[in-house]
């Protein structure tokens, strides 16, 4: 009876584990504060700000987001959670600018809050409009 009640509890575990796993996989929505969904985009898009977001977004992105933000950097496989293909369709249709700037630079959780790496305001709207300028 013991043996048996063990077994129960081992095999329970494995299906919580398996199924919290499971989960992760799948994306949490995200939900970002109001203010920022409506903020403002501070920089007009233009060439020389796509150019400059796209120097940044190489140096300190690109490693898990990918060349061009397909989700595919050297680091994604590691990262155990779903990245967006940030060219497609679907995600630049989902995300305000103020969501992109959110998501970028405060994140949420341990994901990933870059206000002190990227720390000029321009700057983090340059890199906004380079991931505009990914739009297939
Ligand atoms: C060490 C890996 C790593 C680096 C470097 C990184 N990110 Fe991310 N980023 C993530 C992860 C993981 C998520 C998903 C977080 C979540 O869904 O909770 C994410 C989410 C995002 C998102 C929302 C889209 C999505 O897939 O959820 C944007 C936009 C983004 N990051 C932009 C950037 C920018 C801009 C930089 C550089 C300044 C950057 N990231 C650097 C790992 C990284």
């Amino acid at each position: 009876m013991k043996t048996k009640n063990v077994l129960f509890i081992a095999l329970a575990s494995v299906m919580v584990i398996g199924g919290l796993t499971a989960m992760r996989l799948v994306k949490d929505p995200w939900q970002v504060p109001a203010d920022y969904k409506t903020m403002k985009n501070k920089v007009p898009s233009s060439k020389n700000s796509i150019a400059d977001g796209k120097e940044i977004f190489d140096m300190a992105c690109a490693s898990c987001h990918g060349a061009g933000g397909k989700g595919n950097g050297v680091k994604a496989k590691n990262l155990g959670i779903e990245l967006y293909d940030l060219s497609t369709a679907d995600y630049q249709s989902k995300f305000t600018d103020g969501e992109i700037y959110y998501q970028s630079f405060i994140g949420r959780e341990k994901w990933h809050d870059f206000r002190k790496a990227v720390a000029d305001e321009n700057d983090r709207w340059n890199v906004v409009n380079y991931i505009r300028s990914l739009k297939k």
